[in-house]
């Protein structure tokens, strides 16, 4: 069994622990940068052929210990009838919908099969665990309506929340399908909730999800990333995550000792640090590591995704020194 997967489990006895990024494909990569020039964003997620090149990228370059299926959170919203662009100077736009508001979706994810289809080409291409993906209810919701919609619209949240759940299960179902090893769940955003909805708009529903996961495929690992979250130790627990990814923001010492052993970490080097002189990000990789150090159910990781100014050397010299330190 791959050493991602071992480490899932918290079984992984090698002393060296598995390594993967969020954003481990995109603008950073001189690759991606070349396949950009001639294609948009959009049109990479949409072509299982060009989804599979760029998702194969990182593991080309860096051999990291697994690969997540390139393509974005957001995609999602289009299956509720929004509009989503995707724009170099501003980020996503997002237009919300009747069909968002009302909670209605196309059953099929018509507009994801190429999601799926990609990751049957990317299997027949790799040897390691491939991770599908989605954004959590919440974050999806606050890309399409304005934050103070949950305070005035709380009806309506509940069931926009509740037809996101739907569909993400359905999209994570999807991908595990098609071939994926273990499933992320993001929720970026959910992090600047007050106590109150957080709970009710990130954490149950993640729970809920994961419970519909567990039912369906009991052996497929759930990782859960709540940006911000990461000290809520007792929360994040609750939503019956396998392994959750942390931020920076905390110890992952501490969080060892809290969560104990029967839950597996993830985490979290400040992705700053790759931009930063490679004295101070070994240095930064180093006080992790001794924390973690034969922590069997360890995946060294970032706390957020690799920014994009990142170089792949120092991004290479990471990878390097983890395994080889
Ligand atoms: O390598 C990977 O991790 C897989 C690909 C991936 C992307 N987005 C590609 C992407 C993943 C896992 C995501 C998740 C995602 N997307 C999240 C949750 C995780 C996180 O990063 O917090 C969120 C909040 C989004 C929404 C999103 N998509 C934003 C805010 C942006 C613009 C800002 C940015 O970082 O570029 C995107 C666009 C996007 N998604 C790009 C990539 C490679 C840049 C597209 C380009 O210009 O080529």
């Amino acid at each position: 069994m791959s050493r991602f997967l071992k480490a899932l489990q918290g079984k992984n006895q090698d002393g060296i622990p598995p390594i993967w990024f969020m954003r481990q494909a995109g603008r950073y990569m001189h690759a991606y940068r070349a396949l950009r020039e001639r294609h948009s964003f959009m049109e990479i997620c949409k072509t299982a052929e060009l989804l599979t090149e760029v998702t194969l990228q990182p593991i080309k370059r860096f051999g990291f210990d697994a690969a997540i299926v390139f393509s974005d959170i957001l995609l999602l919203l289009e299956s509720f009838g929004c509009g989503v662009a995707f724009e170099d100077a501003t980020g996503p736009i997002i237009e919300s919908s009747e069909d968002f508001r009302r909670g209605s979706w196309d059953k099929n994810l018509e507009e994801l099969q190429p999601v799926y289809d990609g990751i049957l080409l990317v299997k027949e291409q790799l040897q390691i665990p491939l991770i599908g993906f989605a954004g959590a209810p919440y974050t999806l919701l606050s890309y399409a309506e304005p934050i103070s919609f949950i305070y005035s619209q709380p009806e309506l949240v509940e069931r926009i929340i509740s037809s996101l759940e739907d569909a993400v299960v359905q999209h994570l179902c999807n991908q595990i399908a098609s071939g994926c090893s273990a499933v992320q769940i993001f929720d970026t955003a959910a992090g600047l909730l007050p106590p109150l909805p957080f709970i009710s708009y990130s954490i149950q529903p993640i729970h809920r999800i994961i419970k519909r996961l567990n039912e369906a495929y009991p052996t497929i690992p759930v990782l859960v990333f709540i940006r911000g979250a990461s000290w809520k130790f007792d929360l994040l627990r609750a939503t019956g995550a396998d392994a959750l990814s942390l931020d920076w923001m905390v110890d992952i010492g501490d969080a060892r000792r809290a969560f104990g052993t029967r839950i597996a970490l993830q985490g979290n080097l400040d992705p700053s640090l790759l931009l930063a002189s490679t004295e101070a990000c070994l240095k930064g990789v180093t006080a992790i590591l001794q924390q973690m150090e034969y922590d069997p159910g360890f995946i060294f990781s970032l706390g957020h995704g690799v920014l994009p100014k990142t170089s792949e050397d120092q991004v290479e010299r990471v990878v390097h020194f983890v395994r080889n330190r």
